[in-house]
């Protein structure tokens, strides 16, 4: 398994999950206005499921002007095949509580078209959506932010543990038939390697049920494992990790890791 340098691991907790995102969302807007400034853009890859919810109202509330939307472009690191007003799509999440209540130009939201079948068909269409980004990525990482979460399982994205599609080796989008996670709806994943092709990560990542995961991932620094896909992310030669969590799931964190706003 690759090597983790932990200094590049970095763990911040908040009291309750209204706390860990609005300290993302402070983070996501400075990382916005220095992409933007160094590069006249930000590309920023939106995360699933119910937890980007309190990270996308913090957003929505920061003052005027704190996130350069109208240069930002946003992306999905999975979603379910379903169409954008399915109650399980995750852009339809994200359109419902962030993208409808910031100024970001329409042409700049590239979802995953769910609605496509057959669902390779959905596939092939986000890989050429994401072409020109992952076609560089051996030359410089295709986004500025990915922004993750994780499950019970330490999955994230639509990566299970065990799952083939871990052994991926190029930045690119995977089908996953059935999700063994609910909704067990056909998503499309993007691999390790597209997801890892980032200047930074950061976790979202809230309640109890994660805290047995995370206390594995961080005991076993500095080896990632393919039983906790999450844990992937922090090998080898990827980008600075983040992350952010509320205390419940940060309960079972190993004492002697250095962790910020932990209460002794
Ligand atoms: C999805 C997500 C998935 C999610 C975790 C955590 O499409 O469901 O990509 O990886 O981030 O399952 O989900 P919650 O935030 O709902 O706990």
């Amino acid at each position: 398994m690759p090597m983790v340098r932990t200094s590049k691991v970095r763990w911040v907790v908040a009291e309750d999950l209204a706390g860990a995102g609005a300290r993302l969302a402070r983070h996501v807007a400075a990382c916005a206005r220095r992409s933007v400034r160094a590069r006249g853009s930000f590309h920023l890859v939106l995360a699933g499921g119910e937890t980007p919810r309190a990270l996308h109202s913090a957003l929505v509330h920061l003052p005027k002007g704190a996130v350069p939307w109208r240069r930002t472009w946003v992306y999905w690191g999975d979603d379910r095949l379903v169409g954008p007003k399915d109650p399980d799509s995750n852009y339809g999440m994200a359109r419902s509580t962030l993208l409808s209540l910031v100024p970001i130009p329409p042409a700049q939201v590239r979802r995953i078209r769910g609605e496509l079948r057959p669902t390779r068909a959905a596939v092939a269409d986000y890989e050429r959506t994401l072409g020109p980004l992952l076609l560089a990525a051996n030359r410089r990482p295709a986004f500025d932010l990915v922004l993750l979460g994780m499950g019970p399982d330490g999955h994230t994205a639509s990566l299970f543990p065990g799952s083939p599609l871990l052994r991926a080796t190029r930045p690119g989008v995977s089908l996953v038939p059935v999700s063994p996670d609910p909704p067990h709806r056909a998503r499309a994943t993007l691999t390790l390697p597209a997801l890892r092709s980032s200047r930074e990560i950061c976790f979202l990542i809230a309640g109890a049920s994660k805290a047995a995961a995370l206390r594995a991932i961080a005991a076993r620094l500095p080896r990632g494992s393919a039983r906790y896909p999450a844990s992937l992310l922090l090998g080898g030669e990827g980008p600075p990790v983040r992350f952010y969590l509320d205390r419940e799931a940060a309960r079972r964190l190993p004492s002697d890791l250095k962790v910020e706003g932990r209460q002794r």
